[in-house]
C-alpha cells in the first residue's frame, strides 16, 4: 500500500493506482473527459490536472501513479486557472449549442463548464462546420461537437472490435471519423450505439423519432400500441429520476397511457413466446441432425455483425424472430383479428434498450403479416425525454393495468434483460420438455454474472449438453472463431451484442457504467424471483396463442410469421 495526502487528507491506496484513484478514496472530486471508469486510461484531454508537491508540471490525474508521502492539490488557484484555459480551449472549437443539444442537462462537458465557471470564452471561435452523419436508422455523428477523447475509439475497436471509426489526421485538424471520411453506413457499423454510451457529449446519439411519435398520436385512425422490453422496466427509472428498478410498472403503465399509447403491452410475452419456439428448434436439431452449436438470434447488433463478419456461420443462427418483432408480426394479426381490427389502422411502437432495433424494424423481411411488424423503434432514452416533456409525475399516477391476450409473462421472459437471460430461460424449458420432471432449482446459476465467456452443461435425460453464453461482440468473437475453426464442442450458445446484455443496451440510460449493468442485473433478477410463475411454457396466454391461432411452435403459421432469415450484409468497407 501507498500512502499519501491529497488536499489535507491522508489516503492509503494500493501501489500502482493513480492520483484519480486515491482521490475517489479520500472522497476527493477531480473533473475529468476522456477518462471513463470501464476503459483503458487515455490522458488526452488534461481535464484532471493537478498539483503535486516538488513537480514543477501540473500532473494528469487519471494517469499519474502515486507515490509514497506524494502530497497532492487538487483545487489550488494554479489547478483551477489551468483547468478553465484547458476547457476554455476546447469551447472554443464547440458548437455550444447546448439549448437544441440532445444531451442537454446529460453531458460531460456542459457540466465542466458550469464547474469551472466558464461565463466567456477568451478565445476566438473555431467550429469547423462539419457534415452531420445521418446515413444510418440508429446512430447520429455530429462531429463537430467532438472533444476528440477517444472514448468512442474503444468502444468500437476493443469492446465490440467492429472498427467502424478511426481518428484521422493530427492537431486541430485531428477528426474521429469512418474511414476514408465514408458514411456510418458505408462501413461495418452494426449500430449498437456503445459508442454513444461512451460519448461524453453529444458527438454521438440515437437517431431521435419522437416526432414521428407525436405525428401518431395525433392521427384519429391510428391505434398506437407499444411493447416494453424486459430491460426497460428496471432502466426507466434512471431516466425519471428514480434509483434503477424503483418505478412500479403499473404506474410505468398509467404513464404510457398518458403519453397517447392506446393499448399497453410486454415484450416478455413473446420473449416466453420466443422459448417456445427456440427451445423446439433446438431440440429438433439435436434430435434430427440440424446445424449445431444453434446460436441466439434475438439481438439484432449480434445478428448485423454476423451478416457482416461471419457470413459462413450465418446457418448456426436460431431462425427465431426477435421478441421484439415477434410481437409486431402478432400484433397486426392474432391481436387484431381478436379484436376486431383493420391491421392497417394500428401503429406498432416497441421502446427498446437498444439502437440496432431501429434498424432491425426497418429490414425489408420484416412484414410477413403483409404489415410491416413493428413501425417505429424508441429508446429508453427517448421514452424518457417524452415522459419528462409531458411532465409525467409518477407520484401522482394511479396504478393502471397491462393490456390482455398478449399480457402475462413469466420470470422466464424478464430475464432476457440480462447477458445469460435467454440461455437460463431456454433451460428452465427444455430440460422439463425433455425430461418430463419438474425442476427442483430453476435459478441456472452458471449463466449469470459480467464475465465475458460463461461456459455450462445441462444433462438432459442422459445426454450432456453443453452451452456458451457470450456479451459484447469482441467476447462473441472468440466463440465464433472457434467455431469457425472446428474446436467448439458447445450445442447452443448465446450471444448478445451488448457488454451485460439488452441491460447495457446502446440505447438505455447515459451513463451506463459495469457498475450500472450490474445494478440493472440485480434488479431483473430480483424480478424474477418474485414472480409466481417463472418458466415460458406457463405461460397460458402463450398456449392459448398457440391453441387459438399458431397451432404449435415451429407449425406453419409460425414459420411465416415468427421465424425468418439473414443474409451476409455485402459491399461494407471494413
Ligand atoms: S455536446 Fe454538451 S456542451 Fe456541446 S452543445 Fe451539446 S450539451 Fe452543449
Ligand atoms: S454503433 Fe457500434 S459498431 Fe457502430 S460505430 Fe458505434 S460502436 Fe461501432
Ligand atoms: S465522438 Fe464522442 S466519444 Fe468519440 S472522440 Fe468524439 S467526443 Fe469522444
Ligand atoms: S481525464 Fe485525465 S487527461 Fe483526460
Amino acid at each position: 500500500m501507498v500512502t499519501l495526502t491529497i488536499d489535507g487528507i491522508k489516503v492509503q491506496v494500493p501501489k500502482g493506482a493513480t492520483i484519480l484513484e486515491a482521490a475517489k478514496a479520500a472522497g476527493v472530486h477531480v473533473p475529468t473527459l476522456c477518462y471513463h471508469p470501464d476503459q483503458a486510461v487515455k490522458a488526452n484531454c488534461r481535464v484532471c490536472v493537478v498539483e503535486v508537491e516538488g513537480v514543477r508540471l501540473l500532473q494528469a490525474a487519471c494517469s499519474q501513479p502515486v507515490t509514497e508521502g506524494m502530497v497532492v492539490k487538487t483545487a489550488s488557484p494554479k489547478v483551477l486557472n489551468a483547468r478553465k484555459t484547458i476547457v476554455e480551449l476546447i469551447l472554443a472549437h464547440h458548437p455550444q449549442d447546448c439549448l437544441k443539444c440532445i444531451r442537454n442537462q446529460n453531458c460531460e462537458l456542459q457540466t465542466l463548464t458550469a464547474e469551472l465557471g466558464i461565463r466567456e470564452i477568451p478565445f476566438e471561435p473555431k467550429v469547423r462546420g462539419l457534415k452531420k452523419d445521418t446515413s444510418t436508422p440508429s446512430i447520429v455523428r455530429d462531429p463537430d461537437k467532438c472533444v476528440l477523447c477517444r472514448r468512442c475509439l474503444e468502444a468500437c475497436h476493443v469492446t465490440q472490435t467492429v472498427g467502424a471509426l478511426g481518428l484521422e489526421n493530427r492537431g486541430c485538424e485531428a477528426i474521429v471519423i469512418p474511414a476514408l471520411g465514408k458514411d456510418l453506413a458505408e462501413t461495418g457499423c452494426v449500430m449498437c450505439g456503445q459508442c454513444v454510451l461512451a460519448c461524453p457529449v453529444g458527438a454521438l446519439a440515437e437517431k431521435e423519432q419522437i416526432d414521428e411519435f407525436l405525428a401518431a398520436v395525433a392521427d384519429p385512425d391510428k391505434i398506437v400500441v407499444t411493447q416494453i422490453a424486459p430491460a426497460i422496466r428496471v432502466a426507466i427509472a434512471e431516466e425519471v429520476g428514480m434509483k434503477t428498478g424503483e418505478l412500479d410498472m403499473l404506474k410505468f403503465v398509467a404513464g404510457l397511457r398518458k403519453i397517447g399509447f392506446d393499448r399497453v403491452f410486454h415484450t416478455n410475452f413473446t420473449a416466453d413466446l420466443t422459448i417456445l419456439e427456440e427451445g423446439n428448434e433446438l431440440l429438433e436439431r439435436l434430435q434430427h441432425g440440424g446445424k449445431l452449436p444453434m446460436i441466439t438470434s434475438c439481438s439484432p447488433g449480434w445478428i448485423n455483425f454476423c451478416e457482416t463478419f461471419y457470413p459462413d456461420l450465418l446457418d448456426h443462427l436460431s431462425t427465431c424472430k426477435s421478441p421484439q418483432q415477434m410481437f409486431g408480426a402478432l400484433v397486426k394479426t392474432y391481436w387484431a383479428q381478436k379484436m376486431g381490427v383493420d391491421p392497417k389502422n394500428i401503429y406498432s411502437v416497441s421502446i427498446m434498450p437498444c439502437t440496432a432495433k431501429k434498424y432491425e424494424a426497418q429490414r425489408p423481411e420484416m412484414n410477413a403479416s403483409g404489415y410491416r411488424d413493428v413501425d417505429l423503434v424508441l429508446t429508453t432514452r427517448e421514452l424518457g425525454r417524452l415522459l419528462r416533456r409531458a411532465g409525467i409525475d409518477f407520484s401522482k399516477l394511479e396504478p393502471d393495468k397491462f393490456d390482455s391476450w398478449m399480457g402475462e409473462y413469466t420470470g422466464a421472459g424478464v430475464i432476457f434483460g440480462a447477458t445469460g437471460g435467454v440461455m437460463e430461460a431456454a433451460l428452465r424449458t427444455v430440460y422439463e420438455v425433455v425430461t418430463k420432471e419438474t425442476l427442483a432449482n430453476v435459478d441456472f446459476i452458471p449463466c449469470r454474472g459480467l464475465e465475458g465467456v460463461k461456459e455450462a452443461s445441462v444433462n438432459l435425460a442422459g445426454t450432456e449438453v453443453k452451452v456458451a453464453i457470450a456479451h459484447g461482440l469482441g467476447n462473441a468473437r472468440k466463440l465464433l472463431d472457434k467455431i469457425r475453426a472446428g474446436t467448439a464442442d458447445y450445442h447452443f450458445i448465446e450471444i448478445m451484442c451488448c457488454p451485460g446484455g439488452c441491460i447495457g443496451g446502446g440505447g438505455q440510460p447515459i451513463p451506463t457504467t459495469m457498475a450500472k449493468r450490474q445494478e440493472r442485473i440485480n434488479a431483473i433478477y430480483a424480478e424474477d424471483a418474485g414472480l409466481p410463475k417463472r418458466k415460458s411454457h406457463e405461460n397460458e396466454e402463450v398456449m392459448t396463442l398457440y391453441k387459438e391461432f399458431l397451432e404449435k411452435p415451429l407449425g406453419h403459421k409460425s414459420h411465416e410469421l415468427l421465424h425468418t432469415h439473414y443474409h451476409p450484409r455485402e459491399g461494407k468497407l471494413l
